[in-house]
C-alpha cells in the first residue's frame, strides 16, 4: 500500500521549492520548459535532491502548482465521481472545521503532517511514520492533495480513498472546498480524437486498448486501433519549432537536434511489436488483486516504425562503443508532470549503439508521422524492449554511467516474488524490465462466447511474441485445458528473424474437440527462437504491479453443433 499511496501524490518536488529542500538520497534531474512572454519556450535542466522528511518545511504550497486564472468548473468536476461523493471525503457530522489556513500550519512531523481532501481534512503523519517511503505524501503537506488527484485520476481509486479516510480529523470550512483546483485548467484539456474502438481502461489519462478479434486481423496494427499507454496528459508539440537535446554526461558534450535535422539521417524501418508490461494484468489479478490498469490481451500492438538509428545519431557525437564509459541511455519526454518531471527511462547503452539492435529515433508509424497519442513528432523505438523504455514526445536523450532516476525506472515496472506485497516490496531489490518474456493471446473466440464446431473442430486465431529479437517458432494450442496440445496450423510474421525478430506472429488453428456441446477451454502457450516458453498458469509468477502477465492463455467456450 505504501508505494501506490506514494504514487497517489508526486514522486517529485517543484523546482520552485528546491531552495526549501535540505538534502536528501537521491538526487534528480529535471528538464522543464520555460515560457518566455514571446511565445518562445526554453527548456532549462534542473538538478535537485529529493528530501528526506524533515526537509520538507513550506511544501504545502506546492499543492497549489498547475493552478492558474482560467477554467474552473471543468477541473472541480474531474475530481467527483458519484461514488467519492457519497463516500470519501464527504462532510462528517460532529468533526471539527478546519481552514486551508489551519492545514497550512501542519506542513511538518514536528508539526503534524495535515492534508486536505474534498471535505475531508486528515492528519497522516502516522501513515508516514508506519510506512517507510511513504515520506513523498508530503507532497501535499499542509494544503490539498486534489490538484494531484485531478491529474493522476487512474491512482484516486476506492483503495486509496478508503485508506485515506483512516486518517480523517476534521471537516474543511466550506468556503475552502474546491479553493486549490477552483482556477485549475484540465491538465487533460487538450488531447487528441481517439477512434471510437479502443476501450479505454482509464480516461485521464487516457489509456485504452483495441478489441481483441482486431488484432488478429493484421500483421500491421493500424495506427488509430494500436493501444495507448499514457501516464500524464499529451504534450502538443510544434514539429516546427521541436528539438531533441541530446548530452553525454561523461563528456559534457551537448547537442540539440531538430526534427529536420533527425530525417537528414539515412532512414531505418523496422516492423516491431510494442507491448506494456501490464498486458494480461486482468487474468493475473484474479488469482489474488494487483494493483494497476486492468489490461485485457490488447495492450500489445505490432507497426512498421521509421526514423534515425539512434547508433548513427551518437556516432556523430563520437559516442561508440570504444569510446564512451558510459552504460545506460536515458529518455524523458515533453510530457511532464504539475512538478514539470518529465515520463523517463532508461536502457542499456549497448543495445542504444549496436547496429542491430535497431534502435530508432522514429518519426513514422506504418508510413505515417506519428500520430499524437503514439509520440508525435518523436519517439524512440526500443525493439524487443518493454513498452515503458519506448519514450513517446522524446525531449532529451542523456548518456550516463547512471540509470534513469525517474519513478518508471525505479519504482514501477519491475517483477518481484509472488510472496512480495506493497507492505514487503523494495522496489531497488529488482531489475528494470527491459526484454519481455514469450507471451501469446487467443484473440477468436472471446471468452465465454458460443461456437459452432465444424467437422468436430474449432478454429482459433490470436498472436504470439517474445522479446530481444526472438523469433515465434512455434504456437501450441489446445482444445481441452491443456491435457493435450497440437501445433498452430498457420503461423503469420515479417521475414526477419532471430535476434532481430522484433514483431510478432499471428497463427490461426483448427483444434479438434472431443465433446458435441457444451463447455471447453481452449489454451495457447507460444515457443521462441530460445526455446523459452509460457508458465502454466499465473499462481507461481503472480507480483504485486501485475506485470509480466504471461501464463498460458485459457478461454473458455460453449461450443455446439
Ligand atoms: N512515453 C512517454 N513520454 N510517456 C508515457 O506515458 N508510456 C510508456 C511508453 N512511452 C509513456 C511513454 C508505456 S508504459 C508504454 S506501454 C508505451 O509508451 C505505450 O505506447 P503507445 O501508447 O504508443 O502504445
Amino acid at each position: 500500500m505504501t508505494n501506490l499511496m506514494t504514487r497517489v501524490f508526486l514522486q517529485r518536488l517543484p523546482p520552485k521549492l528546491c531552495a526549501s529542500i535540505s538534502v536528501g538520497s537521491i538526487r534528480y534531474r529535471q528538464s522543464h520548459w520555460e515560457h518566455h512572454g514571446d511565445g518562445s519556450s526554453k527548456r532549462h535542466r534542473v538538478h535537485f535532491q529529493n528530501s528526506a522528511v524533515a526537509g520538507l518545511i513550506g511544501v504545502g504550497a506546492g499543492v497549489a502548482l498547475w493552478l492558474n486564472s482560467h477554467h474552473s468548473a471543468e477541473a472541480a468536476s474531474l475530481l467527483t465521481t458519484e461514488e467519492e461523493v457519497s463516500t470519501f471525503g464527504a462532510y462528517h457530522d460532529g468533526l471539527p472545521e478546519y481552514t486551508l489556513d489551519d492545514v497550512s500550519k501542519h506542513a511538518t512531523m514536528e508539526d503534524r503532517v495535515w492534508v486536505a481532501y474534498r471535505h475531508g481534512v486528515y492528519d497522516i503523519t502516522d501513515f508516514i511514520q508506519e510506512h517507510p517511503g511513504g515520506d513523498k505524501i508530503l507532497m501535499g503537506a499542509g494544503g490539498s492533495v486534489e490538484p494531484f488527484w485531478a491529474l493522476y485520476a487512474v491512482h484516486k481509486n476506492p483503495h486509496v480513498l478508503e485508506l485515506f479516510e483512516k486518517y480523517r480529523i476534521g471537516n474543511l470550512s466550506s468556503s475552502d472546498v474546491g479553493a486549490q483546483v477552483k482556477d485549475m485548467d484540465d491538465p487533460y484539456g487538450n488531447e487528441p480524437r481517439r477512434h471510437i474502438a479502443l476501450k479505454p481502461s482509464s480516461k485521464k489519462p487516457f489509456n485504452a486498448e483495441p478489441p481483441l478479434p482486431l488484432l488478429a486481423d493484421s500483421l500491421i496494427t493500424p495506427n488509430e486501433l494500436f493501444y495507448v499507454r499514457n501516464h500524464l496528459p499529451v504534450p502538443d508539440v510544434n514539429a516546427s519549432t521541436y528539438e531533441l537535446d541530446i548530452a553525454d554526461e561523461e563528456t559534457d558534450k551537448e547537442r540539440v537536434l531538430t526534427l529536420d535535422d533527425i530525417k537528414k539521417y539515412p532512414k531505418h524501418t523496422v516492423t516491431a511489436t510494442i507491448q506494456c508490461a501490464g498486458n494480461r494484468r486482468s487474468e493475473m489479478t484474479k488469482v489474488k488483486a494487483v494493483k494497476g490498469l486492468s489490461w485485457g490481451q490488447a495492450a500489445i500492438g505490432n507497426a512498421r516504425w521509421s526514423g534515425a538509428r539512434l547508433c548513427d545519431v551518437l556516432k556523430d557525437m563520437g559516442i561508440e562503443r570504444e569510446t564512451t564509459d558510459a552504460l545506460h541511455v536515458q529518455f524523458e519526454g515533453l510530457d511532464t508532470d504539475p512538478a514539470h518531471m518529465p515520463y523517463g527511462s532508461s536502457i542499456p547503452i549497448e543495445k542504444a549503439l549496436d547496429p542491430y539492435g535497431d534502435v530508432i529515433l522514429a518519426y513514422e508509424m506504418n508510413d505515417e508521422p506519428i500520430p499524437r497519442d503514439h509520440g508525435y513528432p518523436i519517439r524512440v523505438i526500443v525493439p524487443g524492449v518493454v513498452g515503458a523504455r519506448n519514450v513517446k514526445w522524446l525531449g532529451r536523450i542523456i548518456i550516463s554511467k547512471k540509470e534513469s532516476d525517474a519513478h518508471w525506472q525505479q519504482n514501477d515496472y519491475k517483477g518481484f516474488a509472488p510472496n512480495v506485497d506493497w507492505d514487503t516490496v523494495d522496489f531497488k531489490k529488482s531489475p528494470a524490465i527491459q526484454e519481455l518474456p514469450v507471451i501469446s493471446a487467443i484473440c477468436e473466440p472471446l471468452q465465454g462466447e458460443t461456437v459452432k464446431v465444424k467437422n468436430s473442430k474449432v478454429k482459433l486465431r490470436g498472436y504470439a511474441w517474445s522479446g530481444g529479437g526472438r523469433k515465434i517458432i512455434r504456437v501450441d494450442v489446445s482444445a481441452d485445458g491443456g491435457k493435450t496440445w497440437q501445433a498452430a496450423d498457420q503461423l503469420e510474421s515479417d521475414e526477419s528473424g532471430h535476434p532481430r525478430a522484433w514483431g510478432w506472429s499471428l497463427w490461426s488453428a483448427e483444434v479438434p474437440v472431443s465433446k458435441k456441446s457444451g463447455e471447453v477451454q481452449l489454451c495457447v502457450k507460444a515457443v521462441d527462437s530460445q526455446y523459452n516458453t509460457q508458465p502454466e498458469n499465473f499462481e507461481n509468477i503472480w507480483n504485486l504491479r501485475g506485470v509480466l502477465a504471461n501464463a498460458y492463455h485459457r478461454v473458455n467456450i460453449n461450443i455446439e453443433q
